[in-house]
């Protein structure tokens, strides 16, 4: 008999491999090995997945999962907020290419990142580590970064899968919400990413969604991620954050991480042989991460990344997310004159958010340095205290002295540290007082002032149109001074666009009137009604628009021409450079349902594309569109439709910068089912559950206590609190290892909202029988506290 070469994909050989193990081993698989690795088995090597979404964060030593103890030293980048206001898809990309080179360097199988969540409110803590307020932008750029670090043959974990759009409670917080909402807003970014770039994996989310933990969710997972959008990649939980590894398997969820206190292996155990779980669902997984495994086997190897070229990459980054918010002509600097620099930052930069994104950088760059080197007669003042923003008659007074005492003067203010940070929200949405009281001062000194404010999600500028010029420059990673100082002195243009509105107030948004919401639930009753889509649906102004920003140059723009078939058409827009400078401008294409019979935002972003011009050149800068564009959520249908009928192509330099348009009239057969409407941005109670198809839920109660309790909530009795404190000193055991100062608030912060479940799971040294057993005894159930049970 003749001989037939049979060549088997690696998933197939995932799949020999894991029918030959025994039950146990396959078990073992599902979870990870210890913090960050999986286990192994054997034929299959333990990998490292590892943070994060702006560097790579690789701990050698102790580990933690909100940033405290040290890591490798590793470029970084600019974070989410600044990456995304370059509007830059290419950018991204280069940027994660750089990210997978580190990563393959340190022998890392899959970077937990990029984080996509949608920024539904300005104080939201994360807000830095994720895109934009639009899921089109957010999705569009987070496919791009994990195509760059998928390149580099790392697996991108794009996260947190999904509607975790808080930090207050993420842990166990509902968030309630309608589908089209969900579908719309909050999990369009991640299709895009499922789609178009094949992610390795994706990362559940910590919070429950309509009730399902996103961890377990049959509707996130089975129904959505792997049902309609084929999603056959990996699929792991957040960091303690498996609410029920047994269901999660059932419908998807494959890896349950840390894992190391193997803390399901016995429930999983049962639940096979007692049919609960098909072996069939723990096989499917375990090859998942089986395969994952044998991938990176093949493409590990030396890699050595040019970290100058890195610092390089970081430095054009931050510049290209800078965003000009105003200028009277004050900017770019001109090199003859003396400058006053005053702020702490400009020495001591702000330049990444706290938690699990913190990378140990391989240098950092300072503005005053920058500054310095390339301007003379520079003089500084700190005006604030870094670590908390605070000033002082003295510190005011010397700022002042220096300001006026200098031709110009370039202030820098910003968020200390503390001030944001993955596991809280922010408290506020001011700067800190010490800082508006500054830049006061500092005005009234010397108008000719541009203000620089650094920070990882949007802050209040009630005084943003007195300084000559205001640069928002969010978080610019470690080459952020001297990107600044490249763009100041104009040797680098300010590239960024707004990625996100800044209101006038956040009492504007009727985000916020939900925000963070109850401690176990929160309800996102303002529907679509986020970001641009509330401000220009209700005409409710922003500060400052989304896609704003303004360039050292000037463009021209042509008339908007269309065309194409039916629904697939190509925007085009020709743009002259009428500047004398080199310099970019975005052309954000919005789409507008003229007529619609279901309530639409006032526009929608679908398209946008970045060109680059030398004075005098014009570009034809095309943005195709296709039917997804036009299309809503309709929930009876449980598809997007479209509705026939004309529809605007606006295209502008911001939401309501539109600087040209094109109507087309789209046919379709698809019947559009009438939708409850809401009066205002925020749905009632009975308009909320009309959305919602059912009563609007109660949040869980407190008592009786469950696996998912909080330290919160044991707090309100006497023997609860007693446990509180016992897990508090297990709690800090874990990051004992390292200095805690300055971050007692976040720990406390962390304990606050940690569910008794993630004690187990993150390795505190108990097991799920003994919590049963303190839960029974916490709810006075004497039967169960001798006599445990599920
Ligand atoms: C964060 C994730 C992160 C993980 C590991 C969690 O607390 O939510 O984004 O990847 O920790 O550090």
């Amino acid at each position: 008999m003749g001989g037939r070469i049979v060549t088997m994909t690696t998933r197939q050989r995932a799949e020999q491999i894991v029918t030959a193990l025994p039950l146990t081993d396959r078990i073992r698989l599902v979870s990870g090995r210890d913090f960050w690795h999986t286990a192994a088995a054997p034929g299959v090597p333990s990998v490292m997945l590892t943070d994060g979404p702006h560097g790579l964060r690789k701990q050698g030593g102790p580990a933690d999962h909100v940033g405290l103890a040290d890591a490798v030293p590793a470029t970084c980048f600019p974070v989410a907020a600044t990456l995304a206001s370059s509007w830059d898809a290419s950018l991204l990309e280069e940027v994660g290419a750089a990210l997978g080179r580190e990563a393959r360097a340190e022998d890392v199988a899959v970077l937990l990142g990029p984080g996509l969540n949608l920024k539904r409110h300005p104080r939201g803590g994360r807000n830095f580590e994720y895109f934009s307020e639009d899921p089109f932008l957010s999705g569009t750029l987070a496919a791009a970064m994990v195509r760059g670090i998928q390149s580099e043959g790392v697996g991108a974990c794009p996260k947190h899968f999904a509607a975790n759009n808080q930090e207050t409670g993420r842990m166990v917080i509902d968030t309630i919400l309608d589908e089209r909402t969900l579908r719309e807003l909050y999990l369009r970014g991640f299709e895009i990413v499922a789609r178009t770039a094949a992610p390795a994996a994706f990362m559940t989310a910590y919070n429950r969604v309509n009730g399902e933990f996103a961890s377990d969710s049959a509707h996130l997972l089975r129904d959505v991620l792997r049902g309609e959008w084929g999603f056959d990649g990996l699929v792991v939980s957040d960091w303690g954050g498996t609410n029920d590894h047994v269901a999660g398997l059932t419908v998807g969820m494959d890896l349950e991480m840390p894992g190391g206190s193997a803390a399901f292996d016995r429930e999983i155990g049962r639940a096979v042989a007692d049919g609960r779980l098909a072996e069939a669902n723990l096989d499917r997984s375990a090859a998942r991460v089986v395969e994952l495994a044998l991938r990176w086997q093949e493409v590990r190897g030396d890699a050595a990344p040019d970290l100058d070229a890195h610092h390089a990459l970081a430095r054009r980054a931050a510049a290209a997310g800078t965003v000009l918010l105003t200028n009277d002509g004050l900017l770019p600097l001109p090199a003859d004159g003396t400058l006053a620099v005053v702020g702490a930052f400009a020495a001591e930069p702000r330049y990444q958010g706290a938690g699990s994104s913190k990378v140990n950088p391989t240098r950092v760059d300072d503005l005053l340095t920058a500054l310095t080197a390339a301007h003379d007669g520079v003089t500084h003042a700190r005006g604030y205290d870094p670590a908390t923003g605070a000033t002082t008659p003295a510190l005011l007074a010397e700022a002042a002295a220096v300001a006026h005492a200098a031709d110009r003067v370039v202030l820098v203010v910003g968020l200390p540290d503390r001030a944001e940070s993955e596991a809280r929200d922010r408290a506020d949405w001011s700067l800190p007082a010490g800082m508006d009281q500054l830049v006061e001062v500092v005005l009234a000194a010397n108008p000719r002032t541009a203000v620089v404010v650094v920070n990882g999600g949007t802050v209040n500028l009630p005084w943003a149109d007195r300084p000559a010029a205001l640069v928002e420059a969010y978080l610019g990673g470690q080459a952020g001074g001297s990107a600044l100082a490249d763009v100041l002195l104009g040797h680098a243009e300010p590239g960024g666009r707004l990625a996100e509105s800044i209101p006038f107030a956040v009492t504007d948004l009727p985000a916020d009137r939900n925000f963070p919401g109850h401690p176990k639930q929160v309800e996102y009753r303002e529907g679509l009604n986020v970001g641009y889509r509330f401000h220009d649906t209700w005409d409710v102004p922003a500060r400052f628009a989304f896609g704003h920003g303004l360039s050292y140059t000037a463009f021209s723009w042509g008339e908007v021409e269309v065309s194409g078939e039916e629904s697939d058409l190509t925007v085009a827009v020709d743009i002259t450079n009428t500047g004398t400078r080199a310099g970019s401008e975005v052309v954000q294409v919005y789409v507008r349902d003229v007529l619609a019979r279901v309530p639409r935002p006032a526009k929608e972003l679908q398209g946008f594309a970045k060109a680059w011009l030398e004075p005098g050149e014009t570009a034809r800068v095309e943005v195709p569109l296709d039917r997804r564009a036009f299309t809503y959520w309709d929930v009876a249908a449980g598809d997007w439709l479209l509705e026939a009928g004309e529809f605007e192509v606006l295209v502008g330099a911001s939401s309501v910068d539109i600087r040209g348009s094109a109507v087309v009239l789209l046919e379709s057969d698809d019947a559009v089912t009438p939708v409850p409407v809401t009066a205002g941005p925020v749905a009632t109670d009975a308009e909320f559950a009309a959305l919602l198809g059912r009563p609007v839920p109660t949040p869980a109660p407190r008592r009786p206590f469950t696996r998912t309790s909080t330290p919160a909530d044991l707090s309100a009795s006497l023997p609860g609190r007693a446990l509180v404190a016992v897990l508090r000193r297990l709690l800090a055991r874990q990051f004992s290892a390292e200095d805690t100062e300055g971050v007692e608030d976040l720990v406390e912060a962390v304990l606050a909202g940690l569910p008794l479940r993630s004690f187990v799971l993150m390795g505190a040294g108990v097991s799920f029988p003994v919590l049963d057993r303190v839960i029974a005894a916490l709810n006075g159930d004497v039967r169960r506290v001798v006599r445990p049970g599920r």
